[in-house]
């Protein structure tokens, strides 16, 4: 393995050393007094011995970074240099037995923290992420989320530039200070982790509304933004009261304190944060409006705005005990996200775009060399591992249990949990145990899908005897070894079931051996072996099955279908997931036929069977418009790369490219008069943000992008026009997509118009960013390049860099991989520069690189050649090194 410039590599943290804390902390009072060159913190922490952890003396050991501590005072005697050790992450002071007090003074520059963890400045505004370990940063603390206190918290500061001061809880004082100053005490009844820790001081404009729980208390809701904001925030709030209503109706759960906030702010490493009482939000995720966002902004921002909202019950009244556990929370949430997406909006549609993105990102995650199990049980750095694996694919595992018990089951395991464990900090195996004993289900074996990595392989076969009427369905299962975990077991899989009859009309079910099967024509089928048969009987010849129903497994499906199969299943099948994956399989079978012509020197042909199902889809007037957008859509370049031996990303581009260009030309007429249909529904303003509305304009963007791959000038046309800067953003983004890759002056002029209409506002100018980064056209990274010194690009606010590097790192393969290995330099480069200044998004940046077994010989070298000159870097944070000696090992 290759080794860092590092004297000694960083050494891992490890699930099986977790050790209860030695102390407790009861109480915390923080006062911080922020100031232009120093930030003055004083912590005076009420602890005791924790008797889960032994008895007699112990030394207090406190974590802290980047600060300078100025003096400690133990139990109301301050303490000399000689009694305490000073480390660079940890402050070890004299052993205590019984109850203490503590007092800690130190000081920090916010206005130096680039790294965003921690308190730090985002323009003229302070504000905290202390997720997963940035607290240690305002002051020494045992910073572990099984440590939980109640937090009562003072902030001074210059009133005119920072009238507002806020934190968790409720405020209970406010008052004025000599030289302009003055402040706010905020007050937390709820114990909480140090991670959950919020404050935020600045000259912010607010937007105030209230919610009536349904036992009958008001909620304030405040959602705080930049002045000028206001009128973005509307979505946002309307998806809060939403989300607040749902998960009474739904789980029980109301909120439990008297006002809810939320800050929206432009520098930011996640998405948002679930801060008690205090969100905070990268802004992107807030601020919306018809003529600055797009339809699937404002469907992300309600998801977001849900997810948060939810970790109130799923993440801070029940937190998790340590890091590993960090699924246990999320995937939990991100499940109930989910879910309240589908019942706002369209259950099918929901779950295509969320398995879309498994497959296109947690499935690389899992067969690389950063794999790990939803539940790790090793790390370096946890900012490493807020990932597609503990967030998506934990969410599927949760998904499977609520199969398994069913919604009721579900439901009662959840009530069990909450009541056994509500103030606790828990882990995953307290979660599984409470589904198990709320309904004597026994998930033992299903725990492995907590602990091993990798995704599955499920195998169908199946035979029909026309004489008998049986149809035998052998499934079988392996998982491929990952790092760390050569062989695997067979785990429970749960596999939504039915047989599709000729007539296109589901079959009733029944199993050989059962008297009567009860008209059911679903069944789950747990695959918990290696392999298996089942028998169905009273089977009609001709019967298809339908497997995987709902995508209700995280696994891989290789089943014998034939092309008339799924041309059949794209048609017919009941299950919107199976109608979609028919058709994706079709597609996809096509599409790598054509990669293997190029690779042979041959021209590649579109299989006529995919024309023709997407001709029967279009006159299938019985479709939605946001489901039959989904289902025109083909499968993107990563997943067929991904479908690969070798990802060939020339050719795979090729075949796609011309796959939509056929597409779009032979069903010309069927897109023009489905966009003409659709465009005439569109009401001036496109403010219409109901599903329906937004699955047209979703649909008449498919088509026009279709129209336009077609190449004929008409569909140029048509998107030059409606590419003009004073439409609503989702049909003015949908045309620019449909031109980015043109070589024509016409793409140029529509982006520039764009750009001079939007150049100052920063997140319509990051999808502008992103148009350029994301285009086909072979001058891009030199495009990329230039545009590192726009005025509105900077290093330092993450959106900025996601959209413009990551644009073309993550979003367009054909460039990123182009065979001379210039965008590798390129990466290696930024990575390098964005260390120095925030190793968490540097770490997040590197991925792209990770992967390069994946491709050709020539490739793979420039790659990993790339990560070498990244890991030879004297200065590398511990976040990067993680991810690139993963991937070189
Ligand atoms: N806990 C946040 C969420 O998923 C994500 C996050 C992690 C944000 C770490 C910031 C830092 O909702
Ligand atoms: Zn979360």
């Amino acid at each position: 393995m290759d080794r860092a410039a590092h004297e000694t590599s960083p050494q891992p943290v490890r699930l099986q050393d977790y050790a209860p804390p030695p102390h407790l902390i009861d109480s915390v009072e923080l006062t911080v007094e922020l100031g232009d060159d120093w930030t003055k913190v004083t912590a005076i922490l009420s602890g005791r011995r924790n008797p889960a952890a032994g008895s007699g003396p112990a030394p207090i050991v406190l974590d802290g970074q980047d600060q300078q501590l100025q003096a400690v005072t133990l139990d109301g005697r301050r303490l000399a240099e000689s009694e305490y050790q000073v480390g660079a992450e940890k402050l070890t002071l004299p052993a205590v037995d019984g109850p203490f007090e503590l007092m800690i003074e130190g000081r920090i520059r916010p206005q130096d923290n680039t790294a965003l963890e921690g308190l730090y400045r985002s323009g003229g505004l302070y504000c905290t992420q202390c997720e997963a370990e940035g607290f240690r940063r305002i002051t020494y603390y045992p910073d572990r989320p099984d440590v939980m206190a109640v937090f009562t918290v003072r902030i001074e500061a210059d009133k005119e530039r920072f009238p507002v001061l806020l934190a968790n809880g409720n405020c209970v004082e406010t008052g004025e200070l000599p030289f302009g100053r003055h402040f706010a005490v905020w007050h937390d009844p709820f114990r909480k982790p140090a991670y959950l820790f919020a404050m935020v001081a600045g000259d912010l404009g607010c937007v105030e509304d209230s919610y009536v729980t349904r036992s009958g208390r008001e909620v304030t809701l405040r959602i705080y933004v930049d002045p000028g904001n206001e009128g973005r925030t509307g979505h946002a709030m309307e998806s809060l009261k939403r989300s607040m209503r749902w998960d009474e109706e739904v789980y029980g759960f109301e909120y439990d304190l008297d006002v809810f906030m939320i800050v929206a702010v432009s520098a930011f490493n996640m998405g948002a944060m679930e801060n008690k009482g205090l969100n905070i939000f990268n802004d992107k995720f807030i601020l919306a409006d018809p003529d600055t966002a797009t339809d699937g902004d404002f469907q992300r921002i309600e998801g977001i705005v849900a997810h948060e909202y939810f970790h109130n019950w799923t993440g801070n009244r029940i937190t998790c005990r340590d890091w590993f556990q960090l699924s246990l929370k999320e995937g939990l949430t991100v499940f109930r996200d989910q879910e309240f997406s589908a019942d706002m909006h369209d259950r099918g549609v929901k779950r295509v775009s969320d398995v879309r993105l498994l497959r296109t990102v947690q499935f690389p995650e899992d067969a690389g060399p950063t794999a790990h199990p939803v539940r790790p049980d090793t790390y370096i750095e946890i900012n490493n591992f807020y990932t597609v694996t503990v967030y998506e694919k934990g969410s599927e595992v949760v998904r499977m249990i609520h199969t398994l018990l069913g919604p009721d089951g579900f439901r009662k395991g959840m009530d069990l949990y909450v009541e056994r464990h509500d103030g606790q900090a828990v882990t995953c195996d307290d979660f599984v145990a409470a589904m198990e004993d709320a309904t004597g289900v026994d998930l033992s074996r299903f725990r492995l899908w907590y602990s091993q990595a990798g995704t599955p392989t499920v195998t169908a076969r199946w035979q029909h005897d026309p004489a008998t009427r049986r149809l035998d369905l052998t499934l079988s299962q392996a998982t491929p070894s990952t790092p760390g975990q050569p062989t695997k077991q067979p785990m429970p899989i749960p596999l939504r079931t039915a047989l599709i009859g000729r007539n296109g009309a589901p079959l009733p079910l029944r199993l050989d051996g059962e008297p009567d099967g009860g008209g059911a024509t679903e069944r789950v089928l747990v695959l918990d072996e290696a392999a298996t048969t089942v028998s169905f009987v009273d089977v009609p010849p001709g019967a298809v099955p339908s497997l995987l129903r709902g995508f209700s497994a995280p696994v891989k499906l290789d089943a014998a279908w034939s092309e008339e199969d799924l041309a059949f299943l794209a048609g017919a099948d009941d299950d919107p997931f199976g109608r979609w994956e028919a058709l994706q399989s079709l597609s996809t079978r096509a599409l790598l036929a054509m990669v293997g012509a190029l690779r042979a020197g041959k021209p590649a042909v579109l299989d006529q069977r995919v024309v023709e199902a997407f001709r029967a889809s279009l006159a299938d007037d019985r479709l939605e418009p946001a489901f039959l957008s989904e289902l025109l859509a083909l499968p993107g370049e990563s997943l067929l790369g991904q479908a690969l031996d070798v990802w060939h990303v020339d050719e795979v581009h090729a075949a796609r490219a011309e796959a939509r260009r056929v597409i779009g030309e032979t069903l010309f007429d069927g897109w023009s008069a489905l966009y003409e249909r659709l465009s005439a529904a569109e009401p001036a303003g496109g403010a219409d943000l109901s599903t329906a509305a937004m699955g047209r304009r979703a649909l008449a963007n498919a088509a026009l992008a279709y129209m336009v791959a077609s190449g004929r000038e008409e569909g140029i046309r048509l998107a030059v026009a409606q590419a003009r800067p004073d439409g609503t953003m989702t049909r003015v983004m949908g045309a620019l997509v449909a031109l980015n890759d043109l070589e024509r002056p016409e793409r140029d002029a529509a982006l520039a118009a764009f750009h001079d209409r939007w150049q100052n506002d920063p997140l319509v100018l990051d999808k502008w960013f992103a148009l350029k980064a994301g285009s086909a056209r072979t001058d891009t990274l030199d495009q990329v390049k230039g545009l590192l010194e726009h005025p509105g690009f900077s290093i330092r606010i993450p959106n900025r860099v996601r959209a413009l590097i990551g644009g073309f790192t993550a979003g367009n393969p054909v460039r990123f991989h182009a065979a001379d290995g210039s965008g590798y330099d390129f990466l290696a480069e930024q990575v390098l520069a964005l260390d120095a200044i925030n190793p968490q998004v540097a770490a997040r940046m590197t991925q792209p690189l990770v992967r390069w077994r994946k491709f050709d010989a020539g490739r793979g070298k420039a790659m990993t050649d790339a990560l070498r000159r990244i890991i030879h870097s004297p200065t590398l944070s511990k976040d990067v090194y993680e991810i690139a000696s993963k991937a070189l090992a």
